[in-house]
């Protein structure tokens, strides 16, 4: 920017902060000034002193090119983003799925203080028949079942009664699950024998991770091996 002075009760005086021009009258320099297309100029008329200011940027240094109008465009947007996406990640968590807890894509089956059930250590302290609620698959109650040649079946129940609810107890002298709600009976398997309950409790896979011999429930998606009919819970 260009600055410049002049008074009209003395000879032209004209002073610039840039290159110290002077012409030989205010007039001429207003006039140029309008006739010229890229200087800016503003005129100030106080007591008879003329104040001139006026820009010499080139026209293409006072806007912006368009690479570096796109640069600041890129900036901007990744601004913005960054912590718009650091904000849409406990969402996402929060309606995701719960994690899986195991590496094989099963659920720890977890006993009544909360410690993961590893086989071996489970067979020592269940016996033949055996039916202990574990935590399952979306922390369902689930039986892990002990079969009578003293291994775990491949199979868990899950403990939800299907009519309202109710977690239904095993009955070991019954030798059946018998629902304390409305008395809904199911057998050794879970299979419903006995209503209101409408359908026989739920499976899920037991399977051993051969790595550190924890149980994991997956699950079941195929045929209810006791009915023969799709999986009703899947
Ligand atoms: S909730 Fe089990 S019989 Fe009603």
């Amino acid at each position: 920017m260009a600055a410049f002075t002049i008074s009209s009760a003395s000879p032209c005086k004209l002073s610039s902060r840039e290159n110290g021009m002077c012409s030989s009258s205010s007039q001429a320099l207003m006039a140029k000034a309008r006739r010229s297309n890229g200087v800016g100029m503003k005129e100030k008329m106080r007591g008879g002193r003329v104040t001139c200011q006026a820009t010499s940027i080139p026209a293409d240094d006072r806007v912006p090119n368009m690479e570096k109008r796109q640069l600041l465009n890129l900036l901007l947007l990744g601004a913005l983003s960054l912590p718009t996406a650091g904000m849409l990640v406990p969402y996402a968590t929060f309606f995701a799925p719960p994690g899986t807890g195991g590496g094989s894509g099963g659920t720890v089956a977890k006993d009544a203080i909360g410690n993961d059930v590893i086989a071996d250590e489970w067979l020592k302290t269940h016996g033949p028949g055996d039916r202990t609620l574990t935590q399952g698959l979306k922390g369902d109650p689930t039986y892990l079942v002990v079969e009578n040649d003293r291994t775990l079946a491949t199979y868990g129940i899950n403990a939800v009664c299907t009519h309202l609810g109710c977690v239904v107890p095993w009955n070991a002298a019954e030798n059946k699950f018998i629902c304390p709600c409305h008395g809904s009976q199911y057998n050794n398997q879970g299979r419903v024998v006995r209503g209101p309950a409408p359908l026989s409790l739920a499976l899920a896979h037991a399977d051993v991770n051969v790595d550190d011999g924890k149980v994991l429930f997956v699950p079941w998606v195929e045929t209810d091996f006791r009915t023969g009919d799709a999986p009703w819970w899947a």
